[in-house]
């Protein structure tokens, strides 16, 4: 019998339940006659403020821009260093080097978050530093407090990358976005919340922070056509990714639920000596991705292909070893990190994926 291949993700089984509803929302904005920064842009950004537990959410064209504009709204500008994890595909470093800003990258701990103590180190033995980028990697809360503590002592910035985290919650209540100064999300396709193209958003408590982005987002302009704010620029949302993504937003929890249930499921049915399988982490995890570690990961990864299981990695090449950034950063140790991205490797994980691929899944790991 030929057995179905498992994807790591699939954008089709995810829509496909919900044709007629998209259909319906994008024929409304195809009605109204407004397609960007219109109604449906103001209602999706107070929904997601309002599930995100902030006061203010600014729509952007991605996740990257979100980033950009969400260190340039809590000040960091050219000439300025920002410290973040150097495990996220340059995603930060990205949006560092588009304010004129230099990265300085720190170790994670064993959870792939930023390490808190790694970072009080940095801060205290490499220069100052504006701001503090925090990555939620893989859906998994970084250890937030710890960080806000130590930029709080130093009157730096806190700055979250919730793109991979979209309502993963403390144990207070508190979800992605609402611990730093400003929080950035992508609503790239794939992502837990995701739109049919590209999309993104900021958002923050402090009001005055959102009036930057809302200006950044749009050449600067205080008023049409009056840029004031400098590092301004057209980073605007569609009211038809706007819609989708209101459309999609009482889903997302149960989406999230059902990644929890399939992380649960993993961790106690891997049961192999070479596989380490992610910690469970509650609610404080929405398990964007489902990420293992093993010394002989490319072995694994050729094992489950044969098995009809495509995998990922996530990510193979630290950022302080990335080509564009030219060797500045040959001297950098970075231990953790490195070891991780020769051993990591993302096993299918989203909510379509059916109780029997998972146990296949499993079955085929258990076979390495
Ligand atoms: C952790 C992280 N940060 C930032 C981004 C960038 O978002 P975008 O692709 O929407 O620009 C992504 C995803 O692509 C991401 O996974």
């Amino acid at each position: 019998m030929q057995v179905e291949a498992i994807p790591v993700n699939s954008l089709g089984r995810r829509v496909a339940p919900m044709r007629e509803r998209l259909l319906a929302a994008l024929e409304s904005v195809l009605d109204g006659g407004h397609y960007v920064l219109g109604p449906a842009v103001e209602a999706f950004e107070a929904a997601f403020a309002a599930y995100c537990g902030v006061a203010h959410c600014v729509g952007v064209a991605s996740g990257s821009d979100a980033l950009e504009l969400a260190l340039k709204a809590v000040g960091v500008a050219p000439g300025d260093r920002v410290a973040m994890a150097a495990n996220a595909a340059m995603y930060g470093a990205h949006a560092a080097l588009a304010c004129g800003a230099e990265p300085v990258f720190v170790d994670v701990a064993a959870d792939s978050t930023l390490d808190p103590a790694a970072l009080e180190r940095a801060l205290d033995d490499r220069g100052p530093v504006r701001a503090v980028l925090a990555t939620h990697l893989y859906g998994r809360l970084a250890q937030v407090d710890a960080l806000a503590a130590a930029c709080r002592g130093r009157g730096i910035a806190l700055v979250e990358d919730c793109a991979q985290a979209h309502g993963a919650r403390a144990p207070d209540g508190r979800r992605a976005g609402a611990f730093g100064d400003a929080a950035a999300f992508s609503f790239y396709p794939t992502k837990n919340l995701g739109a049919l193209g590209d999309a993104g958003a900021v958002v923050s408590g402090d009001a005055a922070v959102a009036e930057r982005v809302r200006a950044l987002r749009q050449y600067g302009w205080e008023r049409k056509y009056v840029s004031a704010l400098p590092g301004g620029r057209n980073s605007r949302l569609d009211e038809l990714q706007a819609r989708i993504l209101h459309e999609q937003l009482p889903l997302l929890d149960g989406w999230n639920e059902r990644r929890r249930a399939i992380a649960g499921r993993y961790s106690r049915g891997i049961r192999h000596p070479d596989i380490a399988v992610p910690a469970p982490a509650g609610e404080g995890h929405v398990v964007h991705l489902y990420v293992v570690h093993c010394g002989r990961r490319d072995a694994l990864r050729a094992h489950l292909a044969e098995a009809g299981i495509a995998t990922d990695v996530h990510y193979p090449l630290p950022d302080h070893r990335q080509p564009c950034l030219g060797g500045r950063h040959a001297a950098l140790s970075l231990p953790v990190t490195e070891r991780q991205a020769r051993t990591a490797l993302s096993l299918p994980c989203f909510p379509e994926l059916s109780d029997a691929e998972v146990e296949r899944v499993i079955d085929a790991c258990n076979r390495f």
